[in-house]
């Protein structure tokens, strides 16, 4: 088998690279070792700026999202007593759309198969191999169980935080890596019952953080901030509502419960890795690094990276020039070091940690957000998405 670029894992990043490099006239194959239904079934983040909804768009796969997506103009950030609306619009002139990362990943997919080049999914044994020349292949075994040889002129690593992919380029480089692991997780549940507010509600409490979010007019998404080691059979769906109710509380308000349909605990961690290139082998999305949810910014700087990447290899392998992939790597890490620190800032502001000095500072960081428009838009166009560079 031989293509121009090879690319491992389907997860958005790496369908969305395949679908953009299509468009450029560069073939592809895309290798999952998971099954299709598995892929289409993970549930993850649902916030996408407006870079991605227009790369989405542009790419031809945004029609469901056109017509399905939820367009919001902003968050409340709530604490005791206030729950306040940041305007996006009117603080930077963009605003996100809620829209779950599965049905993403669900309408690339379904495009690739459409008219897309080959995607194969149930493949095991990935390795990349000899990424230091011109010539780089990726050695697997297909479905049937049968060994193939996948030779490329490139390969991307988007394989997630767990892929083969970023292990090459780490042992390959003098590569560094930074990594924050946070002293608390989230527990996520979904739940058919319409939000009970127009825009998400991130809620600062002395019992911990609660986020409330949506994925469509009839279901919800909800978050509470629990213990790392804390155990999902501990949380009845009755202590998940009193706890949603308690720490989202507002006079005047009230909280909407219904049946809670899946309920997960989350990790919360900060991972970069550097660089993003060895040689041939290139990595985009989670597979070189990894956000704390907070800000949901994990899909939309995947499909950062990979709109780089797009164009760097279609400068690489149409026009014979390496100027775009030289600099690939330094250009993604400028935004994902900007992307890092403000889920971690956003994180940390949010959550309770600590003793009652840092609950008063994260309470007068609330309130100079809240009261001040020049921090009210550094939260706003950091949200939003800052511009592809
Ligand atoms: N061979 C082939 N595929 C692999 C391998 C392997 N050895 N290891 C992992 N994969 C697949 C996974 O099964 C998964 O489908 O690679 C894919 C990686 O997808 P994601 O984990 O979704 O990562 P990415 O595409 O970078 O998406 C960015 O945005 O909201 C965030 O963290 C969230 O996943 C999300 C991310
Ligand atoms: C979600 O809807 O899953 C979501 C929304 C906002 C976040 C994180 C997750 O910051």
């Amino acid at each position: 088998m031989r293509t121009q670029v090879g690319i491992i894992g389907a997860g958005p990043a790496g369908l969305l690279l395949s679908r953009l490099l299509q468009l450029q006239g560069i073939d592809t194959v895309v290798l999952e070792n998971r099954s299709r239904d598995y892929v289409e079934a993970r549930i993850r983040a649902g916030i996408l700026e407006e870079h991605t909804v227009q790369t989405l768009v542009d790419a031809g796969v945004g029609e469901r999202l056109q017509r399905e997506g939820l367009p919001h103009d902003g968050v409340y950030l709530q604490y005791p007593g206030v729950r306040h609306h940041l305007d996006f619009p009117s603080l930077c002139g963009r605003r996100v759309w809620a829209y779950g990362q599965t049905e993403v990943t669900k309408d690339l997919i379904s495009a690739q198969l459409d008219d897309g080049p080959p995607l194969l999914f149930g493949v095991s044994d990935v390795v990349p191999e000899d990424v230091d020349g011109d010539a780089p292949r990726i050695r697997f075994t297909d479905a049937d169980g049968v060994p193939q040889v996948l030779e490329c002129d490139a390969i991307a690593g988007t394989d997630g935080f767990h892929g083969v992919s970023r292990p090459v380029v780490t042992a390959g480089t003098s590569g560094r890596l930074w990594e924050r692991t946070y002293p608390y997780a989230w527990l996520g549940v979904l739940a058919d019952v319409a939000p009970s507010t127009d825009e998400l509600v991130y809620a600062w409490h002395p019992d911990g953080f609660a986020l409330l979010s949506m994925r469509s007019p009839s279901v919800s998404r909800l978050y509470l901030q629990v213990d790392p080691g804390e155990r999902i059979e501990d949380w009845s769906d009755d202590r998940i509502w009193e706890a949603l109710a308690t720490r989202s509380a507002l006079e005047g308000w009230e909280l909407q419960t219904g049946p809670i349909t899946e309920k997960s605990v989350l990790p919360m961690r900060s991972f970069v890795s550097a660089p993003m290139r060895r040689g041939r082998l290139f990595l985009a999305g989670d597979a070189a690094h990894i956000v704390p949810p907070t800000g949901a910014k994990g899909l939309n700087l995947a499909v950062a990276d990979v709109t780089l990447l797009a164009g760097a290899l279609t400068r690489l392998l149409a026009e014979g020039r390496s100027d775009l992939v030289d600099t690939y790597s330094d250009r993604a890490l400028a935004r994902v070091w900007r992307c890092t620190h403000f889920s971690w800032w956003m994180t940390s502001m949010l959550h309770r940690a600590g003793d009652d000095f840092d609950a008063e500072l994260q309470l007068a960081q609330l309130r100079r957000v809240c009261g001040s428009e020049a921090a009210a838009r550094e939260l706003a166009e950091n949200y939003t998405g800052l511009p592809v560079g």
